[in-house]
């Protein structure tokens, strides 16, 4: 889901002149933007160097590194114990100190939400129809708006669900420590509006996981921790939905970044105690029919 605005925000810099190829790219980023805009600065061979914190998983960083990404860690927690405004203050000081610097600033480019038109025009391209309802998990706040855009846009009758993280302050929640990366924010940003989503759904770490250990265990997916909070928002509100609606709930990425926490027994643990019943129980029934549309970037 980031590769796509990683990609557009590097294209629209190059396209306007604003980035050339000496031009140096600075993102915040401990997750997927990070690793987007590593693939997409590789690929136009521009330098890039993302501003991580020590949260970043040792695979991200290897991921980082393989793409020919700098890496430069902040290690100073913000006023509020986390490490979004210490990220963003270091990219401010980057800005000041290389000449021919670029940030593209996910949080607030207009190329970001833009790219998720196209997500959504190509869900109403391979369902042969407009959803009725549609799932989406959100932190910069760019997929849920490009997709919310593009309905009301083209008139669709889709109902728009954002998904978010109990403690993230997206939707003015109170903020509190969240575990799982990728869904939430710290920071209300710049790309939220008020009405951006028919509704919001708040989606705890625990249920986070128990989304994630489920789709295994019913569909065979191995997803990240947002695809599983996506999937327990469903179940938090399909009582609510027709039996026969169109629903399309986007899985954001694989799991293969979560294996030493979501996947890993000893993690959930540590940090839930002994909740494996919560996934444990019988396969869902066979009632609803779930097609996956599987997509690369
Ligand atoms: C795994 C994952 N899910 C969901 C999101 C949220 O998407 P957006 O930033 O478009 O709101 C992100 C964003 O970083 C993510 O990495």
């Amino acid at each position: 889901m980031k590769d796509r605005p990683a990609l557009k925000m590097v294209q629209d810099a190059l396209d306007r002149g604003i980035v050339g190829p000496d031009t140096v790219i600075v993102e915040s980023s401990s997750g997927n933007m990070g690793i987007g805009l590593a693939q997409a600065c590789r690929y136009f061979n521009l330098r890039f160097i993302c501003v991580v914190d020590p949260k970043t998983t040792a695979q991200n960083l290897t991921l980082l590194r393989a793409y020919g990404a700098e890496i430069d860690l902040v290690t100073e927690p913000d006023a509020a114990g986390g490490f979004l405004k210490s990220r963003l203050n270091r990219v401010n000081e980057l800005l000041r100190l290389i000449e021919n610097c670029y940030w593209p600033n996910q949080y607030s480019s207009p190329q970001n939400s833009l790219a998720h038109h196209v997500t959504m025009s190509e869900i109403v391209r391979d369902l042969g129809q407009p959803a009725d309802y549609l799932f989406a998990a959100t932190s910069t706040c760019g997929t849920v708006r490009g997709c919310s855009e593009y309905v009301r846009q083209n008139n669709l009758p889709t109902k728009i669900f954002a998904v978010d993280a109990v403690g993230s302050v997206i939707f003015g929640h109170p903020p509190a420590g969240r575990l799982i990366p990728g869904h939430g924010a710290a920071i209300r940003p710049p790309l939220f509006q008020t009405g951006i989503a028919d509704e919001c759904v708040h989606i705890s770490d625990l249920e986070s996981v128990t989304g994630c250990r489920r789709l295994v265990r019913d569909e065979a997916l191995l997803m990240g921790g947002s695809s599983g909070a996506v999937i327990s928002a469903v179940e938090k509100v399909k009582h609510r939905i027709p039996d026969d609606a169109v629903c399309v709930a986007i899985l954001a990425d694989r799991g293969e970044r979560y294996l030493d926490t979501i996947y890993s027994d000893d993690w959930v643990l540590n940090h839930f105690g002994e909740v494996s019943h919560l996934w444990r129980g019988p396969s869902r029934s066979n009632s609803t029919t779930t097609t996956a549309i599987s997509r690369t970037a």
